[in-house]
């Protein structure tokens, strides 16, 4: 958009932290209003939890408010105050994205792991009926297992340096999409079609290796959601093996398109 200005009729959306120096997504999402000819801007908001159901109240009466964007702390706390939750943020109980409906209602989404899956199919890697080893059992990992349950994967295997919070995910996902077998399992990629690392082992120098990669096969997609660097060493080995490879990347730029398309907003 040439000449754009922040005007009276300038839309806008919140992205909520704390604390929110950090955050990159804004930066991010305003690229893409300018390059889309959206009147809307983008700005990181500092609210600690106690202050977030005042918040909330303000964001009803706030007519120019497109949504907002939520990160930790608030992601659960917030599901509870939406007026209705969809897609995944319905099953996982968290989310990370609100859009303002003109009548004041608060609308939750997810789009956390919904990103990833975009950027596999992208890639022309279709998770559907495929068995998926992941590794790693955060919260991103969570995110990026309920998305791949949702889309349908043959099965899918957690693991973990600590078995518990594996099995907590695998609990999770086994309530949410109880005819996708999730489960537990040691960090053995053999067999498997896809392996994701959700580790955050391969963002600084002189990390282990997530996995032994000796086991990796040419028939295999190994993904990495690390974003810097754009090529972990696990990719990097694995594309030696003859694996195909899914960078981070992909990841975090679909989600701005889910984004998008949750508020409503147009395509390019
Ligand atoms: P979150 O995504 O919740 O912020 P994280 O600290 O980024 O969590 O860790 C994500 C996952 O990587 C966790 O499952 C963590 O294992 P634990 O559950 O045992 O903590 C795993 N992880 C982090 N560092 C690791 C390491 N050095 N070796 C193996 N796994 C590791």
């Amino acid at each position: 958009m040439e000449n754009w200005k922040i005007t009276g009729a300038t839309r806008v959306w919140v992205h909520v932290s704390h604390p929110a120096a950090k955050t990159v997504s804004t930066a991010l999402l305003n690229k893409t209003f300018r390059e889309r000819d959206l009147d809307v801007v983008a700005v990181a908001i500092d609210v600690a939890p106690d202050d977030m159901p005042s918040l909330i109240r303000g964001m009803k009466g706030w007519r120019n408010l497109v949504g907002m964007g939520v990160t930790m702390p608030h992601k659960e706390q917030i599901a509870l105050v939406c007026d209705e939750l969809v897609g995944l943020a319905k099953v996982m109980k968290a989310v990370n994205i609100i859009r303002r409906d003109p009548d004041g209602r608060l609308i939750g989404g997810n789009s956390d792991g919904s990103g990833f899956v975009t950027g596999l199919r992208r890639a022309g890697y279709e998770p559907a009926g495929k068995r998926v080893l992941l590794v790693g059992a955060g919260g991103a990992s969570a995110a990026v297992a309920f998305a791949l349950a949702e889309a349908g994967v043959r099965d899918l295997v957690v693991a973990n340096r600590t078995a518990a919070k594996a099995e907590q995910i695998a609990a999770r996902v086994t309530q949410a999409f109880p005819n996708i077998p999730t489960t537990v399992g040691p960090l053995d990629p053999t067999d498997f079609d896809i392996v994701v690392n959700t580790t955050p082992l391969g963002m600084r120098e002189g990390d282990a290796l997530p996995l032994d990669i000796s086991l990796l096969t040419p028939q295999m997609i190994v993904a990495d959601i690390i974003v810097k660097p754009a090529r972990t060493p696990l990719l990097e080995a694995a594309e030696q093996r003859g694996c195909r490879i899914q960078p981070g990347l992909p990841m975090l730029t679909c989600q701005i398109d889910e984004v998008l398309a949750f508020l409503r907003l147009g395509q390019p």
